[in-house]
């Protein structure tokens, strides 16, 4: 007999054992410990905590064991999005530093230490795909590209997960938000969205697909309105798409009161009609809202609802429950000494912050020369713990983090640091210290500028209608150039900023997200050379608010506007060469593309060959480029792939990322980089949506970035 067996058969003998009311109460999931959870438990009236963890857990895990009637033991669940008590970069910054290695060292990390508080599960990796930097939530995603969400996606679910859920320093993870959440229209959180099925399935879907053949433990259904339908009560998605198609066979539970919320969207009724349509769609378990515990009974006795649906549902659960191996080991008693905080913990984190700095620009300011006397640290997100852990850090803790000021004291002596915040905080329009900041950094050699969003503005119901500095960062910055000193500016931030403004005001920008326990560390390293930035951007920056939604995959239009046309039409209205896609007043194109990003050396790419110009269905091809390190340091590329399906039954983006390598190269060394593509990477969903590849031309890019590269073109033949 195999595990699956026994757990299957285990499954049914447990059933079979279970009162109506006993299954309904495993498919409910309560938040922190109310004040009557051990009676529920005891009664066996609830199947999951989230936000219980320590001792709290393990009290009310002893009763559910050992005091309720079939000892079924409870799932301990949290937000444990990156990291625990070892913060990393938020996902997005976590995504610019493509590399799925560090990203899945960090879900280990997070991991072992969640574990060691008896946690058993955690909601993460979000994969909703991102095109609208108003939208809060860009923050705990992996950005703008459904390829390279699918890469992290897939990295975080097998860290966290590992080879065994039943190891005891693994935990469950959650691909969310299940489906189209990031679509909300206007960039407003919890917004309608209107998601085309081609393009449902060609962008949205694609990493959680990915993430489910990963074999991630559960899904979470969102809070939005997806095409009339929330996906809370979304059989499309969560039966036919998930189930039927996919073959998941793990549990979803729903956004916290998701459930109840089809009653202001208009689809329910009231609360009864809210648990049968999301039983009926395929929710396991409902979060925080209490529905089902409350009207399943009688939704079965009046026959609206089969007692089939509750026992699917149960079944998920319990099965999780048996993979996750709590009926043998209900409590894992780990020592959280040791664990949490590890040294090889900070150093992972170290790393992933190190990588996820993206160098937007460097006019021989960095890396900084030692030999200078003393250094200006200035800014509000200088010694600011709480900002630089971002948003969901939930077990962080601000006195643990490590801050750029703190490092830099460290690394160059306080004695040569002259600090100055600049502004009270990072939203405050309070300018009355910034005559005392110009004197005080007169006697620095250059200045260093921490500048960007605070955590609070960044995160679950946080859309931002303007993307600039907030409060006076803008005019600090304008202070500091006129001191004519180098200045760096370090932003922090948990979106894609508007840096227009200050770009041309600062020699060189390091763009830093939110970058966790060991930003500071982390930043040093890079401004003194220690290592040499290596993050790419995961999402496009705009030059202004108003270009949004603006991202790299876009349709080419009837008019495109070319890369060299007068972006700002100088033509009267009799004037068709500009009547274009473009604006009147901005530059159409990104101010950073996606996928973009400096060092601290310059890289050539040359003598692109593909292995072969025509391909038949079902072949494939090689394309290699040489890649050269023409600077003077060592320092890391990530080189990218992107093709064009030029012609298609229905339009085809300009470009698709369908791979990256991260290059270590010594200065003066080459190295070849190959890729391999498939006919079915080339695949996408035609007009009656089959997912098809079609025969055709393609052109295929090597590149630094989605606005550059080494083109080559193939072609696709009818047949083999
Ligand atoms: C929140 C979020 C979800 C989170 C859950 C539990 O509202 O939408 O991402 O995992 O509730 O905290």
């Amino acid at each position: 007999m195999t595990l699956t067996t026994s757990i299957e058969s285990r499954i049914d003998t447990l059933l079979a054992q279970m009162t109506l009311a006993e299954k309904i109460g495993q498919m409910w999931q309560i938040s922190g410990k109310i004040e009557d959870a051990e009676a529920i438990v005891r009664r066996g009236g609830v199947g999951s905590f989230l936000n219980v963890i320590g001792e709290d857990a393990r009290e009310l895990q002893r009763i559910a064991v050992e005091e309720s009637r079939l000892g079924i033991p409870l799932l301990f669940g949290r937000d444990v999005i990156h990291g625990f008590r070892t913060i990393f970069p938020i996902p997005l910054g976590q995504a610019a530093t493509f590399d799925p290695q560090i990203v899945r060292e960090g879900a280990r990390v997070a991991a072992r230490e969640a574990a060691a508080l008896e946690l058993h599960w955690t909601f993460t990796p979000m994969l909703d795909i991102a095109r609208d930097p108003r939208w809060g939530r860009i923050a705990e995603g992996c950005g703008e590209d459904p390829y390279l969400t699918a890469q992290m996606g897939v990295a975080m679910v097998e860290g966290f997960q590992g080879e065994d859920l039943g190891d005891p320093e693994r935990i469950a993870a959650c691909l969310k938000h299940y489906v189209g959440y990031s679509a909300a229209e206007g960039g407003r959180d919890y917004n309608t969205t209107w998601i085309p099925e081609g393009l449902l399935r060609d962008v949205y879907l694609p990493p959680f697909h990915a993430g489910v053949k990963a074999g991630a433990a559960t899904l979470m259904s969102a809070f939005n309105d997806l095409n009339g339908i929330p996906t809370s009560g979304n059989a499309f998605t969560l039966r036919q798409i998930l189930r039927d198609e996919w073959g998941f066979d793990g549990m979803v539970v729903s956004d916290w009161n998701s459930v109840i919320e089809m009653i202001p969207h208009g689809f329910a009724a009231d609360e009864k009609d809210a648990a049968a349509k999301a039983i009926a769609a395929g929710v396991d378990m409902e979060m925080v809202s209490h529905s089902y515990v409350d009207h399943v009974e009688s939704l079965i006795a009046e026959g609206v609802l089969s007692p089939d649906f509750i026992d699917a549902a149960v079944r998920a659960i319990l099965r999780l429950k048996f993979r996750l191996g709590l009926f043998e080991r209900p409590i894992n008693n780990i020592d959280p000494e040791g664990v949490l905080l590890a040294e090889d913990h900070l150093r992972a984190a170290r790393i992933a912050a190190r990588e996820s700095c993206v160098l937007l620009k460097n006019e021989s300011a960095l890396p900084l020369d030692r030999q200078f006397g003393k250094l200006a640290v200035v800014g509000p997100l200088a010694d600011s713990g709480d900002d630089q852990l971002g948003c969901w850090a939930f077990d962080g803790r601000s006195d643990e983090c490590r801050t750029p000021l703190a490092a830099l004291r460290e690394a160059l002596g306080a004695d040569r640091i002259i600090y100055h915040p600049g502004l009270p905080h990072a939203r405050s329009h309070d300018t009355s210290g910034l005559p005392e900041l110009a004197q005080t950094v007169g006697e620095a050699d250059a200045i260093v500028l921490f500048v960007g969003e605070e955590a609070i503005l960044s995160g679950e119901a946080h859309s931002r209608a303007f993307l600039d500095l907030p409060g006076a960062q803008e005019a600090l910055i304008d202070v500091l150039s006129a001191t004519g000193k180098p200045l760096i500016a370090v932003v922090m931030a948990g979106r894609s900023l508007v840096l227009s403004p200050i770009l041309d005001k600062v020699d060189a920008l390091l763009y830093a997200w939110h970058p966790g326990t060991m930003g500071g560390p982390a930043i040093a390293d890079l401004l003194l050379g220690e290592a040499s930035p290596s993050g790419r951007l995961p999402v496009t920056f705009p030059r202004s608010v108003g270009q949004i939604p603006l991202y790299y995959n876009y349709k080419n239009t009837g008019r495109p506007t070319p890369d060299d046309a007068p972006s700002i039409p100088t033509g009267t209205p009799l004037d068709p060469k500009n009547f274009t896609a473009g604006y009147l007043d901005v530059d159409h194109r990104p101010l950073f593309p996606f996928g973009y990003g400096l060092t601290y050396t310059t890289f050539e790419y040359s003598d692109l060959r593909l292995s072969t110009m025509r391909l038949g269905m079902g072949e494939t091809l090689t394309a290699t480029a040489t890649l050269t390190n023409t600077g003077t340091r060592a320092a890391t590329e990530v080189v990218q792939i992107y093709v064009r399906d030029l012609v298609g039954s229905v339009t085809r983006p300009i470009r698709e990322l369908k791979g990256f390598q991260r290059v270590d190269l010594a200065p003066g060394a080459s190295q070849d980089v190959t890729f391999t593509l498939h006919t079915d990477d080339l695949a996408f969903h035609n007009a009656a949506m089959q997912r098809i590849t079609e025969p055709g031309k393609f052109h295929l890019w090597i590149a630094p970035h989605a606005a550059d590269g080494l083109r080559g073109e193939f072609e696709i033949g009818r047949s083999a």
